[in-house]
């Protein structure tokens, strides 16, 4: 998704842009730019390609310091990826960047187009500085209230006009604004990373209300012109989180980081061997009376929700469906008051994840989310939240804060068993224990690096493979097929191993790479039968299974073993090794783990 950075202050406002995209690079892009003031005009410099080849433009080019400017690296939506439909984009007086998507651009531009005003380019986004530059008479408040009214879908503006230097606007509607005040200036950005070198201390531009950045000053104040104080939040990590410390990716640096994030997520709600949620403000009341849970997400935090209806419905016996959130956004779902629905999100700002909750919520259910960043849309939008304490997650592949998510989902099905009767305490305290182990569980998996890098050179060259299991083996295998493909560009299919003999099998022939998960002990035997199928029409197979497990050697090419455990806590430590799988196969395909071709880190349009 697009990086949005402004800064008003008393230092090269240059450096400052140029040095917040580069925190932004995680979003996914594909052209960047800053406009800045400058001998008392706008300038502006864009360009194709990466934030260092614009560092490069600008310093080429001789500028006056300048204290004021704007940022964006751009993820194309609306008109190809060339240097003109980069951002910033400058009608008349007004400059502005963004991030969203307006859906009525096209009649907006024919009445434009009627009053001779043509754009450039071909983006939304230039429609948009068309609409206030034809409104603007000399007040930033009156042009942004009355411009934003014309307008329909989803934006983030920064905006500049060109009579107002050292002057920063912004409005937001769906796309995330965080900003703050440090003795450096005045700092807005799409995300915290952007700002935690500036302050720890930050506040989420409300939606529809309107900041305005000096450097000495953030006013924020909503559209009938009333002052508005936004709640204050606070980071509680640091740079140096944000930043690789050391490792060559920042995938590497969060799949080692998963124990601490674990504890950190778990800790704070165990009280004397107890799921409890108090401190998150979330009262047993919710989790009584249910007749339905509907987990809702995207991708990675909808496996987590898979992962999640087996723990619930195995310990609380309360039905679960697992609703991919673009499909069940518009599909008139049945919802009501005894109806639980949690959404699932690391950014918390995942356009369809935010809509379903916005359903759920007019539909009278009450909605949960689990989320990674504090005060984010969907966080703001839900009537409980659970945060989960994994940090910054930067590289696009989810991995810490998917298994944050998963530790989230064993306290609430542990609670929820228990609140339903289902669960004894003492059967809640021994499972609790279970799960306070994972991270140590977890350090032991994190040394099977090595073996997992040379296993993973049997992928190498793989143009197709398989992912195989059954219950939680299965999610497992979704979760490790999807990180597989969106790093490695390798086509990976999840199949539930029963399924495969129902017409996906004939794609199994020789040498194809088939990753088998089987540690679920009711259904290690059906799937090892399944792997011999496999076997059998000349796959190429790499066994995930518990150790000890008694495996006929000619049935695999390598066998990964997990250390003996409560197989109901597998998923974290075979997340873990689909994890090394993905990002060694990456490597050695040569790729760039953190920032995938074509994907984006948070999907903040539909
Ligand atoms: C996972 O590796 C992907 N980056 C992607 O599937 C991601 O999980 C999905 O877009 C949901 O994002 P969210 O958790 O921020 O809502």
């Amino acid at each position: 998704m697009c990086g949005i950075i402004g800064f008003t202050g008393n230092c090269d406002a240059k450096e400052v842009l140029i040095y917040g995209l580069k925190t932004l690079e995680y979003r996914g892009y594909d052209s960047a730019g800053i406009a800045f003031f400058a001998d008392g005009k706008i300038k502006t410099v864009k360009t194709v390609g990466k934030v260092d080849i614009l560092a490069d433009k600008v310093a080429t080019e001789v500028f006056d310091a300048t204290e004021c400017g704007i940022g964006h690296t751009r993820w194309a939506t609306h008109g190809g990826v060339t240097e003109v439909n980069s951002h910033p984009h400058t009608a008349g007086r007004v400059t502005l960047i963004h991030n969203g998507i307006i859906e009525n651009y096209q009649k907006l531009q024919e009445e434009l187009e009627k009053q001779g005003r043509k754009p450039v380019s071909q983006t939304d986004t230039e429609i948009a500085a068309l609409v206030f530059d034809s409104i603007y008479n000399g007040d930033p408040y009156e042009t942004i209230r009355k411009g934003c009214e014309k307008l329909e879908g989803a934006y983030g503006f920064c905006i500049m006009f060109a009579d107002r230097p050292g002057e920063i606007y912004a409005i937001r509607n769906g796309s995330p604004l965080v900003a703050t005040l440090s003795d450096k200036g005045a700092v807005i950005a799409s995300d915290m990373v952007a700002l935690i070198k500036y302050s720890k201390d930050y506040f989420v531009l409300p939606e529809h209300m309107i900041a305005k950045l000096t450097k000495d000053a953030v006013e924020v104040t909503d559209l009938k012109g009333n002052e508005v104080k936004p709640e204050m939040l606070h980071v509680n990590w640091d740079i140096a989180a944000a930043r690789k410390g050391g490792y060559d990716y920042f995938m590497l640096k969060e799949i080692h980081e998963q124990p601490q994030a674990i504890s950190k997520t778990i800790s704070p709600r165990i009280k004397d061997g107890m799921p409890d949620f108090t401190s998150d403000g979330i009262d047993d009341s919710l989790f009584k009376d249910l007749s339905r849970i509907i987990i809702v997400g995207c991708g990675t935090a909808m496996h987590a929700g898979l992962v999640g209806r087996e723990l619930i419905e195995k310990f609380a016996r309360i039905q679960v469906n697992v609703e991919i959130a673009s499909e069940f956004r518009y599909a008139d779902p049945i919802l009501d008051e005894k109806t639980l629905v949690i959404a699932i999100s690391q950014s918390g700002e995942t356009a369809d994840t935010k809509a379903a909750i916005e359903i759920a919520k007019k539909s009278g259910s009450k909605t949960l989310s689990i989320v990674n960043v504090k005060g984010s849309s969907i966080a703001r939008e839900s009537d409980y939240v659970l945060y989960t304490h994994a940090g910054p997650e930067i590289a696009v592949a989810s991995t810490k804060a998917y298994t944050v998510q998963l530790s989230a989902m064993y306290l609430l099905a542990f609670k929820l068993g228990y609140i339903n009767g289902k669960l004894s305490k003492e059967a809640v305290k021994g499972l609790v224990s279970c799960l306070r182990k994972v991270p140590s569980d977890l350090e032991q998996i994190l040394k099977y690096d090595k073996q997992i890098e040379t296993i993973s050179n049997i992928l190498t060259k793989a143009e197709d493979l398989f992912f195989i299991g059954r219950g939680l083996d299965y999610t497992l295998s979704c979760e490790g097929s999807l990180k597989l493909k969106e790093i490695s560009y390798i086509h990976s299919e999840a199949y539930a191993a029963g399924e495969l003999k129902h017409g996906t099998i004939s794609l199994i022939t020789d040498n194809i790479p088939v990753i088998a998960i089987a540690t679920q002990k009711h259904v290690i035997q059906k799937t090892i039968s399944n792997v011999k199928e496999c076997r059998s029409r000349g796959a190429n197979v790499i066994l995930i299974t518990n150790e000890g497990e008694s495996v006929d050697p000619a049935l695999c090419d390598h066998q990964i073993t997990i250390p003996k455990m409560d197989d109901r806590f597998a998923p974290f430590s075979v997340a873990v090794i689909v994890q090394y799988l993905a990002y060694y196969t990456s490597v050695h395909r040569g790729l760039n783990v953190d920032q995938p071709r074509n994907l984006a880190k948070s999907v903040t349009v539909e």
